[in-house]
């Protein structure tokens, strides 16, 4: 297996993707599933908290956009590099390395909560009930989700891990109610045709 699609487990195997650049999730663009629904305003301006974020691309584009963000990663030289782009980019985020089980997040306080690849990687890792208590406590009822992650339906073996859509909704049918399940391609590096994804488009019960 190519070193890049290798299973991570545990920050210090994450904490050595980013040492050598093994990290083809990390695209330096915009993902498009998120700035479609920025655009489309679904989702207006307010407090977003995003977990796993990496490198920041993300976190940079949503308070660019006038979002109140907290961007955590377990990660510290993601972090590190996610704030050296956001202070490029002249914006202000709350980051912390932290692991997404101990956040420093306030209960109820999150209105969007936005996941690019973390929550596929809580679940290969036996980890779902950590995620669902994640956000069960930080997300405000009615406030709302968007996970991106990969998709079972993908023909390729290697890439992120994956997940079906009936999964999806088993995890999350007793804290949300799903209001979008579609399959994407994530972006690889050069805006080229990645792996396979959900978008899956929340509201917190
Ligand atoms: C596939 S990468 C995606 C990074 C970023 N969202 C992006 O799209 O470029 C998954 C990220 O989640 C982080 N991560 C994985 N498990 C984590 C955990 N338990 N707590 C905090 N961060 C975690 C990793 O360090 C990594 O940066």
């Amino acid at each position: 297996m190519p070193e890049a699609h290798k299973p991570r487990h545990g920050s210090e195997d994450w904490q050595q993707s980013y040492e050598q650049g093994t990290t083809p999730w990390d695209s330096g663009l915009v993902d498009p599933a998120l700035r479609t629904v920025i655009e489309a305003r679904e989702i207006a301006p307010c407090k977003t908290l995003e977990v796993g974020c990496g490198t920041g691309t993300n976190a940079t584009y949503l308070a660019q956009a006038g979002f109140d963000v907290t961007a955590t990663d377990f990660a510290a030289l993601a972090i590190e590099k996610a704030r050296a782009k956001a202070t490029a980019a002249g914006v202000r985020i709350d980051f912390q390395v932290a692991d997404l089980a101990e956040l420093d997040v306030p209960a109820a306080s999150v209105e969007f909560l936005f996941d690019r690849g973390c929550y596929h990687c809580l679940r290969r890792e036996g980890r779902l009930s950590e995620y669902q208590k994640m956000v069960k406590q930080v997300v405000k009822p009615g406030g709302r989700i968007l996970i991106l992650c990969g998709n079972a339906d993908s023909p390729h073996e290697y890439g992120p891990p994956k997940v079906s859509a009936t999964e999806i909704c088993s995890d999350f049918k007793k804290l949300c109610r799903i209001e979008r399940l579609a399959a994407y391609h994530f972006e690889d590096v050069g805006g080229t045709e990645g792996p396979l994804a959900w978008q899956v488009l929340m509201t917190r019960r």
